[in-house]
């Protein structure tokens, strides 16, 4: 049955979700967990698969098309290739954001199940800087997951995900260009935003974007590539033709004017902007056994205040409660 397009109050309609399938993690990186990990949700309160396929279908009668899976690291929530093939019907891209710990073990059900895009976490291509960064000394397990991935054809175009943190990063640029022009893989690099447990977050700590691109550009050049609507990443080509590299500048370069994306926590909750300090709860009404019109009506509700723009760079922003791996990237 197909409803009434997903909308807010600002004009933006609706067509992305990212489903948290859980909050726990096998790594710590510093920018989000802290060393001794997070209170993590029991099992009951933590959204069953079932639960989630009703959420998604009723969500994609409203016209959400994409779906990205993420955590926590999702593929330690178990049986996930089962989830993908509930969903899979459901939407146009069924995408998984992964640490890689696990991909030898995963990678082929879930491209068998139906993922149709990937987003790898690597923040740094030496193992010693990788394990300080993640606390976890798995960079050659991440990558032979990675290469175990990319011999699926349909899983590609892969996208690696590096967080560019002032004082550690720089180290990585260019390495990582090279890597991007020798791998079938788009490396996109991501401002570290607010949303770390430890609140370490502070706009110097921030290494821009543009600060990157710049740093490539002089021993690489590239050629901006056209922006996609509601796209998060600015995506540039190497000049002579050898791969792509990307930037999500969240800090420096606000996206919210055409931000078509909501997100669902573990434990069922509706929260319309990773920066919203306030999030509806859709578990409770599921489990008392509510229509789809009644969750239609409270998820509509929720949606239409969906925040014009994050508050990041404004005096007196007040970081969320909840870290990255409890909201989903
Ligand atoms: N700032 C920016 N990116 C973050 N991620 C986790 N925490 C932060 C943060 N504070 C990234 C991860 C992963 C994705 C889910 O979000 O590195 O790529
Ligand atoms: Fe885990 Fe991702 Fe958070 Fe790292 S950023 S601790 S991989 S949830």
């Amino acid at each position: 049955m197909a409803r009434e397009p997903l909308v807010d109050g600002h004009g933006r309609r609706i067509g992305d979700l990212r489903v948290s399938v859980t909050d726990r993690c096998n790594f710590r990186c510093q920018y989000c967990m802290p060393a001794e990990g997070l209170p993590w949700l029991e099992r009951s309160e933590v959204l069953t698969f079932e639960e989630i396929e009703r959420l998604v279908a009723l969500l994609s009668s409203m016209g959400v098309r994409d779906v990205r899976l993420t955590g926590g690291e999702p593929l330690v929530r178990r049986d996930l290739p089962r989830l993908v093939g509930m969903l899979r019907p459901l939407v146009d891209d069924l995408s998984v954001t992964t640490n890689g710990f696990l991909l030898e073990r995963d990678a082929e059900a879930l491209v068998r199940a139906g993922v149709t895009r990937w987003n790898v976490s690597v923040d740094s291509l030496q193992r010693d800087r990788f394990f300080e960064l993640t606390r976890r000394d798995a960079l050659g397990r991440v990558l032979a997951g990675l290469e175990h991935l990319a011999t699926f054809p349909e899983a590609h175009p892969i996208k690696i995900n590096a967080v560019g943190l002032r004082g550690f990063t720089e180290d990585e640029v260019l390495p990582f260009a090279a890597f991007a022009r020798e791998h079938p893989y788009e490396v996109r690099f991501i401002e570290f935003m607010p949303l770390d447990a430890d609140h370490a977050w502070d706009l110097d700590k921030v290494l821009t974007g543009e600060e990157i691109r710049a740093a490539v550009h002089e021993h690489f050049p590239l050629e901006a590539e056209p922006r996609e609507p509601h796209s998060t990443a600015r995506t540039y080509r190497f000049a002579d033709g050898r791969g792509r590299i990307g930037f999500i500048n969240p800090v420096s370069e606000p996206f919210c004017g055409d931000c078509n994306r909501i997100r669902l926590t573990a434990d069922g909750r509706l929260r319309t902007c990773l920066f919203s300090l306030n999030e509806t709860d859709l578990r409770a009404p599921l489990r008392a056994g509510a229509s789809d019109a009644e969750l239609e009506k409270t998820i509509r509700d929720a949606v239409w205040r969906k925040e014009l723009k994050h508050r990041v760079n404004d005096p007196g922003f007040v970081q969320p409660a909840r870290t990255m791996s409890a909201i989903g990237g």
